[in-house]
């Protein structure tokens, strides 16, 4: 922002004060218009022409390529394990169809959801990327952004050179030609013409206003229509095993059809959509469901070694080091003693009738370390419940057995958690301000950053260093990451 520098700096005129003149006031006076003039044009620009970012037109948009690059932008949704499971994809995606990965932050848990696949129930893509975008700039706003590469250490995946990503708000700044710092201006006029021009650059990446030949390519196919292969001969074009029942056919009157369509041939760089500038996907979610994929079955390459193994690397993302330290951190040093981590999803959805059985695990495993010893057992325990709320559960009569077993846990509060979150934020900024050759004092608006919770993360980190074991809910996605990081011995 040069324009705030301007008005820190008016030695030049302070100067002309310094010799004796008669008309030193009357210069005083004109200096101060002046000023307060160029304060006034800076600072609040009603006029387009003076609007301190352009305001481009989409074909402008278009033209803007960084040469010979092409990108491909998705929308993650959901939990954090979600949107990790949905960049994984896209990390894949992105190479396979040779194209720079926008990588985005990681949005609030379930800000923004897909719906249910199974049931032919999910956003559009158009609806998807619209609402992702209108939450990533929220959190830009609030000064809650942490890219998804804060988190997630991608060095494994860069370390093979033909994976390329950029920031999101590098991308944006570049196609939509908007001064992100501006996103946190404090004066209004500022931020509504930035938002302004962000809702107009969101609504076409999100393919409102249609697919812009040679530009912008925004994917309809979603997991009611498609399921994505790579090199599976014979399958382009097949139906899927999965497809909606009759019944479900007539009582939601939908008329979908499932089919698998290799990636690279629909949307790779010999298709339509391959001299496409910019590729958006929507979700980029899948699961297993009833002998099919819900919407992406790439698990090998038989003809192409490079992607078979990326598959590899990308099965296990561990986290950045900071977050992986903190965890052996708290082990060694608060923990103490080896332990048993018990992973336990009580409140949220699917998880809130399933207590009873979602303790039976754990209470086997209990008594067979409690028959073991020493006592008392040391068990760390990761739960939505709260603390003040396990009175009367299976959690609660643990906690009061303080011969046999010592509860501990983590809460936002701890000092480990918000010691973690400082030194990432400072590292990231250093590091930032070290590749474009800048002062930490020239700290821009947007960077003045609210410390994000990591807790989750080190929570995991945390019970891959369980020597005793592990013990999660079934059907979590916190557990099954918590199994990929224990398989790849991060910490034990
Ligand atoms: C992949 O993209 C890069 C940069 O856009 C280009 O230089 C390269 O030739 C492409 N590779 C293939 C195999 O198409
Ligand atoms: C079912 O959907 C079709 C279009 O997809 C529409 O023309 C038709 O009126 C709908 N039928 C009912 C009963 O809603
Ligand atoms: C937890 O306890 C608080 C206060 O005692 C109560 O308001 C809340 O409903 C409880 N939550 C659950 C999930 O039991």
């Amino acid at each position: 922002m040069e324009s705030l520098t301007l008005f820190n700096k008016p030695n030049r005129w302070k100067k002309r004060g310094s010799t004796k003149y008669p008309l030193y006031p009357l210069l005083i006076f004109i200096t101060s218009l002046i000023l307060i003039f160029f304060f006034f044009i800076t600072h609040f620009p009603f006029s387009n022409s003076t609007l301190p970012f352009s305001r481009n037109s989409q074909s402008t948009h278009c033209s803007k390529k960084i040469p010979g690059q092409k990108f491909m932008m998705y929308a993650p949704h959901s939990g954090f394990s979600n949107q990790l499971s949905e960049f994984k994809n896209a990390v894949l995606m992105a190479f396979i169809l040779n194209r720079t990965l926008v990588v985005p932050p990681v949005l609030d848990h379930h800000a923004v959801a897909l719906g249910s696949c199974p049931k032919f129930r999910v956003l559009s893509g158009n609806e998807l990327r619209l609402s992702v975008w209108n939450h990533v700039f929220e959190l830009i706003r609030g000064f809650r952004y942490v890219s998804m590469s804060d988190i997630i250490d991608l060095s494994k995946v860069m370390s093979d050179s033909s994976v390329r990503v950029i920031d999101f708000r590098e991308f944006v700044s570049i196609w939509c030609g908007m001064n992100m710092d501006f996103a946190c201006s404090r004066y209004p006029e500022v931020l509504s013409s930035f938002f302004e021009s962000s809702t107009q650059c969101g609504s076409e990446l999100s393919g409102n206003n249609g697919n812009v030949p040679d530009c912008i390519y925004a994917v309809k196919d979603d997991c009611r229509t498609t399921v994505w292969t790579y090199q599976n001969d014979g399958e382009d074009g097949r139906l899927d095993l999965f497809q909606p029942d009759e019944q479900l056919k007539k009582r939601k009157n939908i008329s979908f059809i499932r089919r698998r369509k290799d990636v690279y041939k629909t949307l790779g760089p010999d298709s339509k959509a391959g001299s496409a500038t910019v590729l958006a996907f929507g979700s980029l979610f899948t699961a297993p469901y009833k002998g099919s994929e819900s919407y992406i079955d790439i698990h090998e390459a038989p003809r192409d070694n490079r992607v078979k193994s990326l598959i590899e690397k990308i099965e296990f993302l561990p986290f950045n080091p900071e977050i992986t330290s903190a965890g052996k951190e708290f082990s060694l040093q608060t923990i103490k003693a080896p332990f048993l981590c018990a992973q336990l999803r009580l409140l949220d959805g699917q998880f809130k009738n399933h207590w009873k059985s979602t303790f039976t695990g754990l209470k086997e495993k209990l008594e067979s370390l409690k028959q073991k010893g020493p006592l008392p057992v040391h068990i760390f325990v990761m739960t939505d419940l709260p603390v003040g709320n396990w009175t009367g559960s299976y959690l609660g009569d643990l906690a009061r057995d303080s011969r046999n077993f010592k509860l501990l846990t983590l809460n936002e509060e701890n000092e480990l958690v918000r010691k973690t979150a400082t030194r990432l934020v400072t590292t990231r900024q250093r590091a930032k301000f070290q590749s474009s050759s800048k002062y930490l004092d020239e700290l821009k608006p947007c960077d003045s950053q609210t410390l994000p919770d990591l807790r989750l993360y080190i929570e995991e980190s945390v019970c891959g260093c369980a020597s005793l074991g592990f013990v999660g809910t079934s059907g979590s996605t916190i557990a099954e990451s918590i199994e990929l990081i224990r398989k790849h011995r991060v910490c034990l």
